[in-house]
């Protein structure tokens, strides 16, 4: 392939470099075609347009490929556990046990949440939703740490890391913990993170807790999942906020507000409430899949496609199998999930839905089993928050690493031209 492009305007040629990533994705550097000939590009939604180079995850939509640093999806979740694999996400090296260790004992060392937090929290009524809830006190979390982070001191940096691992934990279950109204709990630097997940959000002062290994290794692995996925939505809000030099809390609370949206990781709360919906109005799957069909219908069915993966979604593939594991152990008998299953089938053999390349994705099944496992729909986004955090911070921390610059799109202006203000007795 040629090294540049060439773009002609009014007969006048513009060479433009190629750029080639290290699986042979191809781009054509625009950054300088403003300068060299006073034009800009347009792409609503950037379907077109890479942000970034970015050494973190490798992804391709049509042949179903998902790699953190290299490696792929299937093996991480098979085979590593989520503080080793966002370790990898973040330094981008799986660690030695020495370093996997080190990293543990350095977030164990932050789970204490400042004690005022709770005066914060308390000022949120019972019914406000947790993602909301998560997104202010991420942001929170600034005032009691208002040192910003020296982004080219390695200690520093790793501080930073481990703190924001452990306290966003600990907050994002209080949020569930504010909406049933049990005491806020504390983190348990004696057991896992992920346990201390289940803990933090089901322990009651009342009766010792019991941690059940198969939810938590399901958990694990819906964590993995979520880790990063490249410059979606929310990460590429992270990057952009964090591209000010605002901190990494700051950042990292807009990508949760990001996160919050039903295209993005609302999804899988919005997959549940339509389960819900057809199991209310009488359990017709199929009336649904004419719904999603209708093009006078804005129903879609949630759960169903996605914006890069046209062929398969390789984290479905991974959680499907999760799913019925836990279902299974767990001797879950719901009609909800058998509306999910119908759904499922259908949708996979039907016209519409194979020649236009929808299938389910990982939030079809994720809600399937933070359900089983008896998480409030209304927390299933605060569940994908805590995988994707730790993608969120490595996306963060390349972007200051390689010094880019402030984000800021141009955009073509199709307002009125100018026009003369009047007092408004004469409008
Ligand atoms: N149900 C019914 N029809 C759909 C659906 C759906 N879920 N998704 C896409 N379509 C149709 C569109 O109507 C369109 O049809 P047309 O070509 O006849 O006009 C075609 O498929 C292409 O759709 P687009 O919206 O152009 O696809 P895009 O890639 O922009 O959207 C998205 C991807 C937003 C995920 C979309 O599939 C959707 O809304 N799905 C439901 C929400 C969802 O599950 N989101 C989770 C994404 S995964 C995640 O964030 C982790």
């Amino acid at each position: 392939m040629s090294k540049t492009a060439i773009l002609e305007i009014d007969s006048e040629k513009f060479e433009l470099p190629i750029i080639k990533g290290s699986e042979n994705e191809v781009a054509i550097d625009i950054s300088k075609l403003r300068d060299l000939s006073g034009v800009i590009t347009l792409d609503p939604g950037y379907k077109n347009s890479g942000s970034c180079t970015s050494e973190i995850t490798f992804l391709d939509g049509e042949l179903g490929i998902l790699r953190y640093r290299g490696y792929s999806i299937e093996d991480l979740a098979g085979k590593g556990h989520f503080l080793e694999v966002s370790y990898l996400v973040i330094f981008g090296e799986l660690p030695t046990a020495a370093q996997l260790e080190h990293f543990e004992t350095n977030i164990r060392k932050y789970t204490l949440v400042n004690e005022e937090m709770k005066n914060i929290i308390d000022g949120f009524p019972k019914t406000a939703h947790p993602m909301g809830v998560l997104a202010a006190l991420t942001s929170a979390l600034t005032a009691f740490n208002p040192k910003s982070v020296n982004v080219e001191n390695e200690k520093e940096m790793y501080e930073a890391v481990c703190k924001t691992m452990g306290k966003f934990l600990v907050i994002a279950t209080w949020t569930y913990r504010k909406t049933m109204g049990y005491p806020l709990n504390y983190y348990d630097n004696t057991k896992g993170y992920v346990e201390n997940f289940m803990r933090l959000m089901f322990e009651l002062p009342t009766e010792p807790y019991k941690a059940n290994q198969v939810v938590i290794d399901a958990l694990d692995k819906l964590f993995i999942l979520h880790a990063d996925h490249e410059q979606n939505c929310s990460t590429s809000t992270v990057r952009m906020v964090g591209s000010s030099h605002a901190g990494l809390f700051a950042s990292i609370s807009a990508g949760v507000s990001a996160l919050w949206g039903p295209l993005h990781g609302g999804a899988n709360q919005a997959v549940l409430e339509m389960l819900e919906e057809i199991h209310r109005t009488g359990g017709d799957a199929d009336k649904y899949l004419d719904k999603a069909k209708d093009k006078n219908d804005p129903f879609r069915l949630m759960g169903f496609g996605h914006r890069v993966y046209k062929n398969f979604d390789p984290r479905a593939k991974i959680i499907k199998k999760a799913a019925d594991e836990v279902l299974a152990t767990l001797g879950v008998d719901d009609p909800i999930l058998a509306i999910a299953k119908k759904l499922e089938e259908s949708a996979l053999v039907d016209e519409y839905f194979v020649s236009r390349k929808l299938y389910p994705n990982v939030d079809f099944y994720s809600g399937i089993i933070y359900r089983a496992l008896g998480i409030p729909t209304d927390m299933f986004t605060v569940m994908f928050a805590i995988g994707r955090l730790p993608g969120w911070i490595a996306q963060w921390k390349e972007m200051r690493e390689n010094k880019e610059p402030i984000g800021r799109p141009r955009q073509i202006y199709t307002g009125h031209p100018l026009r003369d203000f009047k007092t408004s007795d004469k409008r």
